[in-house]
C-alpha cells in the first residue's frame, strides 16, 4: 500500500537526518521539516482521506508509530546535544580553586598628604593641636585682620580668586568682593585667636589658592601649613628654637637654620627661614642653586595690630607664627624638580614615595 510505504520511507529518511544533525539548531530544523505543520509527515497524512474506510485504521496506526519513533529519536538526539553543551560550558567556565588570588593594589597616601602628616606629627609632638578654617574665606580674615593694608598688591584680583556673591548682599568693589578663596592659611590664626584664650599652640594645614599659572615653582592650588603660638613670655628665641627642632626632624639632625629679615604684614619682626641643604651638606649643589641653603618658610613675631583685631592683650601675651608650603617642603626633601608632578596623577611618579 502506497501510503504505508511512504510512511515507512519517511521514518527511514527522518531517522537518518536526525542522526546526521550535529547541533541543537540543526536538529530543530530537522524537527520542523519532519513534524511541523508544513512538514513531511503532515504532507503524507493528507493522503489518508483518499484511502478506503477499511484501509484507514492500519495506515493510522503506522503513522502514529512513525511519529512516535521520530519524536523519540529527536528527544534522544537533543539530550546528547544538551549534555555536551553543558559539558562544554562547565569546562569553559571552570574555576581553578587552587590558583592564587589576584592581589588588589592597596591605595596609598599622596606624597603631599604624607609630608603634611609628617610635619603635623612633629608639632603634635611639641604639644600643638591641629586647627582648621574654611577655604572660601572672608576678606576680613584673609587680609584685614592680618594687618594687610587695603592697597596691598596681594589683594589684587590678578593675584587672588574672588568669589562672586550671587545674593548681591556683599559690597563688590571693582571685581573684589568680600569673599575669596584663601590665599594663605594665616586666616586660621585669626579665627583661632578670636575663639580661644592663650596659651595657644596650633598647626593649621590646608589648601590655599592663588591666581598663578602652574609652572615648576608655582601651583594655583597648593597646601600650606601654618603655625601659631601665643603665650606669656614667648620670644624670638622660642621661634628659632622651634624651627631648628622642626628642621632637624624633617631634614636631618645635622641641619643648620638661618633667618633672614623679611616683611609680612602680620608679623613684626618677620624673617624668611633657610635650612642648610641636606643634599650637599651646605657645599652648594643644583638643588640649593649653589648657595648651600634652602628657603623653607616665612615666620615672625605676631604683630600687636593683629592682637588688636582679636582682642588679645599684647602687654600680657606675645607670640610667633610661621607658614610653609607642603609642596615646596616635599620637593626639597625628595628632590622633585617641578611642583606640577604633584598634581598630574602620574602613578609612575607617585608610586616612588
Ligand atoms: N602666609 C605667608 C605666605 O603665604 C606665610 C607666612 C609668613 C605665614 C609668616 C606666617 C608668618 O604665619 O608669620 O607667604
Amino acid at each position: 500500500m502506497a501510503l504505508i510505504d511512504e510512511l515507512q520511507e519517511l521514518r527511514t529518511t527522518g531517522l537518518e537526518s536526525i542522526a546526521a544533525s550535529d547541533d541543537l539548531a540543526g536538529l530543530e530544523a530537522v524537527r520542523v521539516a519532519l513534524l511541523g505543520k508544513k512538514g513531511s509527515l503532515t504532507g503524507v497524512l493528507r493522503g489518508l482521506g483518499a484511502l478506503a474506510a477499511d484501509e484507514r485504521p492500519a495506515a493510522g496506526k503506522v503513522s502514529n508509530e512513525v511519529r512516535q519513533a521520530l519524536e523519540e529519536a529527536l528527544a534522544d538526539r537533543e539530550a546528547v546535544f544538551s549534555a555536551s553543551a553543558l559539558e562544554r560550558r562547565l569546562t569553559a567556565e571552570a574555576v581553578d580553586v587552587t590558583l592564587p588570588g589576584r592581589r588588589r593594589a592597596p591605595g596609598r597616601q599622596h606624597l603631599i598628604e604624607k609630608v603634611t602628616r609628617e610635619i603635623s606629627d612633629i608639632f603634635i609632638g611639641l604639644g600643638y593641636r591641629i586647627a582648621e578654617g574654611p577655604e572660601v574665606e572672608l576678606d576680613y580674615y584673609n587680609f584685614t585682620a592680618l594687618n594687610t593694608p587695603p592697597d596691598h598688591p596681594a589683594r589684587n584680583a590678578s593675584d587672588t580668586f574672588y568669589v562672586e556673591d550671587l545674593s548681591g548682599d556683599a559690597a563688590t568693589v571693582a571685581g573684589e568682593s568680600d569673599v575669596l578663596l584663601r590665599t594663605q592659611t594665616s586666616p586660621v590664626q585669626v579665627r583661632v585667636m578670636e575663639n580661644s584664650t592663650p596659651p595657644i599652640y596650633i598647626l593649621a594645614p590646608g589648601k590655599v589658592y592663588r591666581r598663578d599659572v602652574a609652572d615648576p615653582s608655582h601651583l594655583p592650588q597648593f597646601t600650606q601649613i601654618e603655625g601659631l603660638v601665643v603665650d606669656e613670655g614667648i620670644t624670638f628665641g622660642d621661634l628659632k628654637g622651634t624651627l631648628e627642632h622642626f628642621a632637624h626632624e624633617m631634614f636631618g639632625p645635622d641641619r643648620a637654620v638661618r633667618l633672614r629679615p623679611h616683611f609680612f604684614p602680620f608679623t613684626e619682626p618677620s624673617a624668611e627661614v633657610d635650612v642648610s641643604c641636606h643634599l650637599c651638606n651646605g657645599a652648594g649643589c643644583r638643588m640649593c642653586k649653589g648657595s648651600g641653603w634652602l628657603e623653607v618658610l616665612g615666620c615672625g613675631m605676631v604683630d600687636p595690630n593683629v592682637f588688636g583685631y582679636v582682642g588679645i592683650d599684647p602687654e600680657r601675651y606675645s607670640g610667633f607664627a610661621f607658614g610653609m608650603g607642603a609642596e615646596r617642603i616635599a620637593a626639597l626633601k625628595y628632590g622633585v624638580p617641578d611642583l606640577r608632578h604633584f598634581i598630574e596623577s602620574d602613578m609612575r611618579f607617585l608610586r616612588q614615595f
